[in-house]
């Protein structure tokens, strides 16, 4: 069977940065609480008229050229997102268009901040079973769009970006060593964002009651992540017969600074096995993973045969690893 290997990373975050003080000047907040709290200093926000497929596409093009895979390459497209253009059709099929892979068929996955790890998941598995030779997993959201900015247990964590792979079937002992999806549907109401879909079609008295804006409880969401990322990293370790002090580079979902301290901790993980950069992104959900990864790759921490391990968790609940030899 063909591995899915690696072959180019890209992410692009938009230009315009929102600082602490900047939000200070929205809601009761401070820089001190919101850095003690998560880490974070700063993130993107989307210029007005970009949409997730822009940040999307520009990802791609980056991964592709680093790949140096042309679009007419590409047999597939998965995209990884909650804040896709429209409810549908999906992001996917509008990166297609913009970047000119017209032999691909492309679809969105929905698992908020686990989203980039189900897509490879999915990517790998079309790889695996020999129909696709080159695909593109990408991670992208706009969550600045339905962050609630009068809510500052809330708006403070999120930012916008993406980050993109390009995938290639490939012989030998390089590529996607396993992957490890799991969801909870009984936790949904603990992060989730109610309208409008089908459940609460679009109304003004549910804009008054402001649905269409992300909720979480914050607290319990902590508990379960540190708890569900520790597990699953250790599921895709103990899967491959390795253990922690096999990891080069750990690359966890960019929640904040807290739980991946917590989880790292709980891993036995040194600093130098753990990649962090939320501080400068916040939580970019199914993007913060590959955005993360591209960063990695171009500052040269990542060499031939290294072992990483990606860890997510996210709204659902769901919560997935991916053990990679590069
Ligand atoms: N600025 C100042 N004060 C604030 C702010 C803010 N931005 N937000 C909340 N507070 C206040 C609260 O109102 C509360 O005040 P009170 O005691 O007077 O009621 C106080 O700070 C403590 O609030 P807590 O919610 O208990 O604060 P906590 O220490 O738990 O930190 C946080 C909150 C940062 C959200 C934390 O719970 C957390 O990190 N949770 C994980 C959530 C997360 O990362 N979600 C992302 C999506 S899921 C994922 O990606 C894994």
């Amino acid at each position: 069977m063909k591995k899915a290997r690696i072959v180019g990373t890209g992410c692009y975050a938009p230009e315009a940065v929102l600082t602490n003080r900047d939000i200070e000047k929205k809601v009761d907040t401070n820089d001190e609480w919101i850095v003690s709290r998560t880490g974070i200093r700063e993130r993107r926000i989307a210029a007005e008229g970009e949409c997730t497929s822009d940040l999307a596409a520009h990802a791609a093009r980056r991964a592709m050229e680093m790949a140096g895979v042309s679009a007419q390459e590409i047999d597939l497209i998965v995209v990884g997102t909650i804040t896709g253009d429209f409810p549908w059709p999906a992001t996917a099929c509008l990166v297609q268009e913009k970047i000119g892979a017209k032999r691909a068929f492309a679809f969105d996955v929905s698992a908020a901040c686990s989203g980039f790890v189900y897509a490879l998941d999915a990517a790998v598995k079309q790889i695996q079973c020999g129909g696709v030779k080159k695909a593109l997993v990408i991670g992208a959201e706009i969550l600045s769009r339905i962050v609630d900015w009068e809510d500052r247990n809330t708006c403070v964590l999120f930012g916008d970006g993406a980050g993109a792979v390009v995938l290639s079937a490939e012989e030998g002992e390089h590529g996607v060593l396993s992957t490890h999806l799991h969801s909870d549907g009984s936790y949904w109401e603990l992060l989730y964002q109610a309208g409008f879909g089908a459940r609460h079609p679009a109304s003004s008295q549910g804009l008054d009651q402001r649905l269409p804006f992300l909720k979480m409880q914050g607290n319990e969401v902590f508990k379960v992540a540190v708890r569900m990322l520790t597990e699953v990293a250790h599921e895709a370790l103990t899967h491959n017969g390795m253990e922690c002090k096999d990891i080069d580079l750990f690359i966890p979902h960019q929640a904040n600074r807290r739980i991946l301290e917590a989880v790292a901790k709980r891993l036995h993980l040194r600093d130098e096995q753990v990649y962090i950069n939320v501080d400068f992104y916040g939580n970019t959900s199914g993007a913060s993973i590959p955005i993360a990864l591209d960063e990695a790759n171009r500052a040269g921490r990542i060499k031939p045969g290294d072992i990483l391990l990606f860890d997510a968790f996210g709204g659902g609940f769901t919560w997935a690893s991916a053990l990679i030899r590069w």
